[in-house]
Formats: C-alpha cells, sequence, structure tokens
C-alpha cells in the first residue's frame, strides 16, 4: 500500500481563499484587518515563520506590522510594547513568536497580551476558554490540524487518535480540541509523549496519530496501525550537503518507510505547516470582527 499524501499547501490555498473574500467584506465596511508580529533576537527558523506571516497579510490584503528586535530587548521594553500594541486601533491580532529568549518570561508576556487580540490562543484566558467548549481563538496549528482532518476526508469523530507531544503550543490544546464535543471532534483522545512506556505499542493503537515531539524521524513505519492516518507536526532541520543551504527540513515520523504503511500521510514540509500560517489568517479577520462588533 502506498498512503495518499495529504497536500497541506493545497487545503491552505483554499482556506486563503476564503479568507480573502471575510477581509473584502470588512474593507467594505471600513476595516482593514491588521497582524502584528514581534520577533525578539536572529534564530533563523522563527525569522522565516514571521517573514512568511508577514507576506501572507500583504498576499491577502491584510495591514501588517513586524515588530523585530535584537535579542537583548529587556522585558519591560518587550511589555511596554505589547501595551503599545494592545491599545493600537488598526492592529487586530498580535503575535510574539516563541521561543523568547531566557531572560524574558514568556508566560509574562503572554499574559500582557490583550486576549481580544491573541490570535494564537496563547493566553490563559483563551486556554480557558479553549477547555470549557467556547473558544474566542483556537491555537493556529492545532486548528489546523482539525481542518487537515475534515477537508481530506479523514474526519476524527470516533477515531482513537494518539497525540505525541504535549507541548502548550500543540500537543495539548490539540488533545482538546480532538476530545470535544462537537461534529467536528468528537474523537477519543491518547496524549503519549517521551515518558510513555512503550510508546510503540499505543502508537499501533491509533486510527490516527499525530506527531508533535519535534525529534527528528522519530516515529518509525512498524510503529504504525496499516491504514493510519498519519499528521507530521515536526519541523527538524537535519544536515544535508547536498543542498546549497546545508541542511532540509523532515518530520518528527520516518516519511519514507510510514508512507508503505498509513492510509494518508502529511508531507514535511507541505503539510502542517501552511495550515498554520493560514488559520493565522483565519484567526485575525475574526479578531478584526469580534473587536469591531461584527458577528
Ligand atoms: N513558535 C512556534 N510555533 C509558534 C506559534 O504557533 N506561535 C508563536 N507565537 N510562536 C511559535
Amino acid at each position: 500500500m502506498s498512503a495518499s499524501i495529504i497536500d497541506g499547501k493545497q487545503i491552505a490555498e483554499e482556506i486563503k481563499k476564503e479568507v480573502a473574500r471575510g477581509v473584502e467584506e470588512l474593507k467594505k465596511q471600513g476595516i482593514t484587518p491588521g497582524l502584528a508580529t514581534v520577533l525578539v533576537g536572529e534564530d533563523p527558523a522563527s525569522q522565516t515563520y514571521v517573514g512568511m506571516k508577514v507576506k501572507d497579510c500583504e498576499a491577502l490584503g491584510m495591514h501588517s506590522i513586524a515588530e523585530n528586535h535584537p535579542a537583548e530587548m529587556r522585558e519591560d521594553e518587550l511589555l511596554s510594547l505589547v501595551d503599545t500594541l494592545n491599545k493600537d486601533n488598526d492592529v487586530h491580532g498580535i503575535l510574539v513568536q516563541l521561543p523568547l529568549p531566557g531572560h524574558i518570561d514568556e508566560q509574562k508576556v503572554l499574559l500582557a497580551i490583550n486576549p481580544d487580540k491573541d490570535v494564537d490562543g496563547f493566553h490563559p484566558d483563551n486556554v480557558g476558554r479553549l477547555i470549557i467548549g467556547q473558544p474566542r481563538f483556537s491555537p493556529c496549528t492545532p486548528a489546523g490540524i482539525v481542518e487537515l482532518l475534515h477537508r481530506s476526508g479523514n474526519p476524527p469523530a470516533g477515531k482513537h487518535v494518539v497525540v505525541v507531544g504535549r507541548s502548550n503550543i500543540v500537543g495539548k490544546p490539540l488533545a482538546v480540541l480532538l476530545m470535544q464535543k462537537n461534529d467536528r471532534a468528537n474523537a477519543t483522545v491518547t496524549v503519549a509523549h517521551s515518558r510513555t512506556q512503550d510508546l510503540p505499542e499505543v502508537v499501533r493503537s491509533a486510527d490516527i496519530v499525530i506527531a508533535a515531539i519535534g525529534r527528528a524521524n522519530f516515529i518509525k513505519a512498524d510503529w504504525l496501525k496499516p491504514g493510519a492516518v498519519v499528521i507530521d507536526v515536526g519541523t527538524n532541520r537535519v544536515e544535508d550537503a547536498t543542498r546549497e543551504r546545508g541542511w532540509r527540513l523532515v518530520g518528527d515520523v520516518d516519511f519514507d518507510a510510514a508512507v508503505e504503511v498509513a492510509s494518508a500521510i502529511t508531507p514535511v514540509p507541505g503539510g502542517v505547516g501552511p495550515m498554520t500560517r493560514t488559520m493565522l489568517m483565519v484567526n485575525t479577520v475574526e479578531a478584526a470582527r469580534q473587536l469591531s462588533g461584527i458577528s
């Protein structure tokens, strides 16, 4: 068997068309959705991600503000910047790229973002709302994965989903989204992680495997139940002398072998990544609607 490839790029393009229509509607009412991105430091991967988010905004006719600051930026300076963006009426969404440099308290910064502009969904107020099934914004990667499953014809309802990874950004909120009592969720969810006993056996019990552990090619093909659906969140840079830049991106799943066992699988790149970026645009348009009192 050879799995079908879930094309995240194509599905993201479909959603972007819907977002562009939403932007047009808002513009007719005099509102241009605006996103502020905040990057502290020079991490190359973070620079790339933030750059792509700014480009996406521009391509969809949205307003964007890119705040790029050196790694030495003090915590109080960052908090003051967040406060300024909270008060800026042209800014509907604020994204502070993580991770932040070690001298800055990440939770303190996330707590300072106005929850109404928290398009990442990382503020404790929004995390709490998600858990009780009344989300203001769903975190972008988990929301993108739910869209991928539905739009690729692999709805999670009633299925056993094993999420490998328990981060605040992906694993935990994704587990919460998938276990909600609604037609887009209704999954039976297991959260596994690096300390799980007999991880291969746990993964083997999954109808849908979501790999978000951050280790290159960690999940092997013989851990998969034949016909399983595999969503790979990993974006690991591995050395590759054949590439001019010296590296390539690989997922958390041993793709070349897994493709022979799974029924459907996301590639890296071109799977989850484009969906994460697109859901940020979805959330920013939603923030603009909510802040302007448009339902
Ligand atoms: N770093 C890695 N993923 C994300 C994300 O979704 N949002 C932010 N703000 N930082 C990240």
